[in-house]
């Protein structure tokens, strides 16, 4: 399975905060936003990645995140040059994707506490998405679910939600997207919408919505009060844990991405950081344990 992160828009939400970097590379504590959802895919199993985002901003992803290799991935570079909607990624990383089945993951959405690893490795056709249950559904896609679990409709920001169950900005389709997105009219703001691929599926017969447990944690980090509670999120957990939350490396390594040698020479050419000690205490706790 195939990856593509897309990290678009103009952030104006966040602004002033936008007027030199992107959304997706505003810190979250301790890091770039953009490791989160790198790190999710990663820890899937996922390791053939494309980024989508604007003219303005992909020098500095590229800058960021080179080829992938120094976590163990390879990452391609595509330019979404008007902001026309999520499912538009799957038009412009077209030919990335090729025969593949692809999980696309937005620049802005935190998991933590979920493991995708076998919705993308057991994954065979038609669609998964996910359902998390939240106090403001108004501001998200919401799925609403009839008595026996199944998804009945989703709506795209709907002023009276059916359900508090969310869609987060993570998605899995079988190669069927690309066509279904270039029969999609573009919708009232002028956007490819999300919803509307997953209202095609749901026609389909072939959408499956799985309900997140309440245990784990998806956050967004699309407005400066969502940014910061995402960071003292993180915080809380790294404090109280010594693990750190979104950390590509070391997701590449515990996957098999990168060796342990690899690991250890990746963490070493970094300046003295606190980035860099906990990765070679990661090392360290490795030799320990072998
Ligand atoms: C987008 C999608 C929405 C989804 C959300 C998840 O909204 O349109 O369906 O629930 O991402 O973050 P946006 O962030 O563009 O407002």
């Amino acid at each position: 399975m195939k990856g593509i992160i897309l990290a678009g828009g103009a952030g104006s939400r966040l602004y002033p905060l936008t007027l030199v970097a992107s959304k997706q590379l505003q810190p979250v504590y301790d890091k770039p936003m953009i490791y989160h959802p790198l790190t999710t895919l990663i820890e899937g199993g996922i390791r053939e990645i494309c980024l989508v985002s604007t003219p303005i901003d992909l020098p500095r992803f590229r800058q960021l995140l080179g080829d992938g290799s120094r976590m163990g991935i390879s990452i391609e570079y595509r330019e979404q040059a008007r902001p026309e909607g999520i499912a538009q990624a799957f038009l412009i990383a077209e030919s990335f994707i090729g025969n593949d089945a692809v999980a696309l993951i937005l620049g802005d959405n935190i998991f933590h506490g979920a493991d995708f690893a076998s919705a993308f490795g057991h994954f065979e056709r038609g669609a998964t998405i996910f359902g998390y249950q939240v106090l403001d559904p108004e501001r998200y896609g919401v799925v609403e679910f009839d008595g026996s679990g199944k998804a009945a409709s989703i709506e795209e920001k709907p002023a009276t939600p059916k359900s508090n169950y969310a869609v987060p900005g993570l998605y899995i389709y079988d190669n069927d997207v690309v066509a279904i997105v270039k029969n999609l009219k573009p919708s009232a703001r002028g956007e490819l919408e999300i919803t509307a691929v997953n209202m095609e599926y749901l026609t389909r017969g072939t959408l499956r919505v799985e309900k997140l447990h309440r245990g784990m944690a998806w956050l967004d980090a699309g407005t400066s009060t969502s940014l910061h509670d995402a960071s003292a999120y993180v915080q809380t957990i790294e404090k109280r844990t010594g693990i750190k939350v979104g950390c590509p490396e070391e997701a590449a390594y515990h996957r098999g991405f990168l060796s342990i040698s690899q690991f250890e020479e990746i963490a070493n050419a970094m300046p003295c950081c606190e980035y860099r000690s906990y990765l070679q205490s990661v090392v360290k706790q490795v030799g320990r344990t072998n």
